[in-house]
């Protein structure tokens, strides 16, 4: 019997440090014979998808709708109200647009709150460090911790450090975001290899690429038979400072305040069915996560995902474009705390896992669409290389490879069941990222329109191809 932290440990390890090697699909020797044809005759309902979306009556209308969303119910974190408030505001819309097979699912899931969380470096000078706990640590005694820093560029070098150096210190994680995979077990893992050498706290430099003094939250996973340490992000600004003094030989002692509480709550995943005229038991799935951090609005992350993938059902809908498969929304509950949702769904469901005949996400932003980031065998990826030709209009033809796409469905595709996550234009997305920086403001009406265009039509072709997507 596995510990559920064990579990939660290795679902976290597989989710963060896949190292996929990504690179643009070369189609030069697919060869699918008369489909190459059907697929082209999807042309005019594509244009006629893109125009209503781009151009038509529903032009504007993801990003004024996300807009109302998030103003309306801001941060959705796991186990909150305004989470579940939320959810039956979205199950309102899409009945509000004669979308009737809604079902809902329950889950158990965290409540992880912040209360104060103080970083004070009071020598070699005094200054106030802004910082955020990283999800489910633990708090300090109630008048903080005091120690010295050790800094820690990589892994390596912390199991090099004697355990003398490293016992009663705070650490601090100072890894160069590379990207972000590669980068992120600082933040997941750091606490509890920092724990497993004596250190009092855990601090890490925020995985981002690019910063305005802000700290970047994310989810983080203690190791059992290590004493759970209190963790949390610091700017890249002050990481970068306090390394300078350092590496100067100067002693730098911070105090650190963090306050929280974990208890546990009933959420539910969202399911919306467009049923198929001729094979509705197979699934085409559009999806993205509801709950979002604590801290921004949850606009990005992933209030976009959710949005293009309500979108889809709802135009396809509204235009009687209705495919050979069922296409199913999903709106995954709690995934900032380690993909709590989807992983319920695949266990209530895994009597129709046969049934997915594809699988998507969008959760990387909604910037402009360039295409799709897909897995699957090669006649898959010709399959979907061919569906994208028909986006050149808008630029979104890329098929980028990968083993196993997207953050919730990556337990599905990481399983050979062929699905694709949204490639778009995200190169700024680690900039807000998980930060006070998530809003609206990050979101613009041209890439919602671009995105759920895309979206609806790309789901469509493949809800309603003759065959089946192969696995
Ligand atoms: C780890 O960090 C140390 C100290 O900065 C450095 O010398 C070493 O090259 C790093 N190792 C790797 C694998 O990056
Ligand atoms: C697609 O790219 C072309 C060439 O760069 C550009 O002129 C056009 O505006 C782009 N279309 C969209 C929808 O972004
Ligand atoms: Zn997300």
């Amino acid at each position: 019997m596995f510990s559920k932290s064990f579990v939660f440990l290795l679902i976290v390890l597989v989710f963060e440090t896949k190292c996929d090697k990504e690179k643009v699909f070369d189609s030069s020797d697919c060869d699918l014979g008369s489909l190459v044809e059907e697929i082209a005759s999807y042309d005019k309902r594509v244009k006629k998808i893109i125009d209503y979306t781009l151009s038509g009556p529903f032009k504007g209308k993801t990003y004024d709708e996300l807009a109302k969303f998030v103003d309306k119910f801001g941060a959705r974190p796991s186990g909150t109200l305004d989470l579940e408030q939320s959810i039956d505001y979205m199950i309102d819309l899409f009945h509000n647009e004669g979308l009737h097979e809604v079902i809902t699912e329950e889950v158990e899931v965290p409540l992880w709150e912040r209360g104060a969380e103080v970083l004070t470096m009071y020598e070699p000078r005094k200054k106030k460090m802004e910082i955020l706990g990283l999800g489910k640590s633990v708090k300090t005694p109630l008048n903080g911790l005091t120690a010295e820093v050790v800094v820690i560029s990589n892994f390596t070098q912390l199991e090099e450090t004697p355990d003398e150096k490293i016992k009663g210190k705070i650490v601090l994680y100072v890894p160069i975001f590379t990207t972000y995979s590669e980068t992120v077990v600082y933040r997941t893992q750091g606490a509890a290899k920092a724990s497993a050498k004596g250190a009092v706290a855990s601090l890490v430099r925020s995985i981002a690429p690019f910063s305005i003094d802000s700290p970047h939250t994310g989810s983080q996973t203690y190791s059992d038979g290590v004493e759970p340490i209190p963790a949390a992000a610091i700017t890249l600004e002050d990481a970068d400072l306090i390394t300078r003094l350092y590496n100067r030989g100067e002693t730098v002692k911070v105090q650190l305040i963090m306050y929280s509480t974990l208890e546990t709550r009933v959420s539910r995943n969202t399911l919306v069915d467009l049923k198929g005229k001729e094979s509705p038991e197979k699934l085409v799935i559009v999806s993205g996560h509801i709950d979002s951090w604590d801290v921004g609005q949850g606009a990005m992350d992933d209030g976009g995902g959710i949005f293009v993938s309500w979108a889809a059902p709802v135009i396809l809908n509204r235009l009687n474009l209705i495919p050979r498969r069922t296409i199913r929304a999903i709106l995954w509950t709690a995934e900032e705390l380690g993909l709590i949702g989807v992983h319920a769904y695949k266990k209530a469901h895994e009597d129709e896992s046969h049934n997915i005949n594809f699988i998507m996400e969008s959760d990387e932003g909604t910037f402009a669409p360039l295409g799709l980031v897909a897995n699957g065998n090669h006649k898959t990826r010709c399959i979907v290389a061919e569906v994208l030709k028909l986006f050149q209009s808008i630029n979104a033809s890329t098929l980028i490879e990968s083993d196993s796409p997207g953050s919730d469905i990556s337990i599905f595709t990481g399983t050979g069941i062929p699905g694709a996550s949204l490639h778009n234009d995200n190169g700024q997305y680690f900039w807000f990222h998980h930060t006070e920086g998530d809003t609206m403001n990050v979101e613009t009406t041209e890439n919602l329109d671009l995105g759920a265009a895309f979206w609806t039509a790309v789901a469509y072709i493949i809800a309603d191809l003759s065959i089946d997507i192969p696995r």
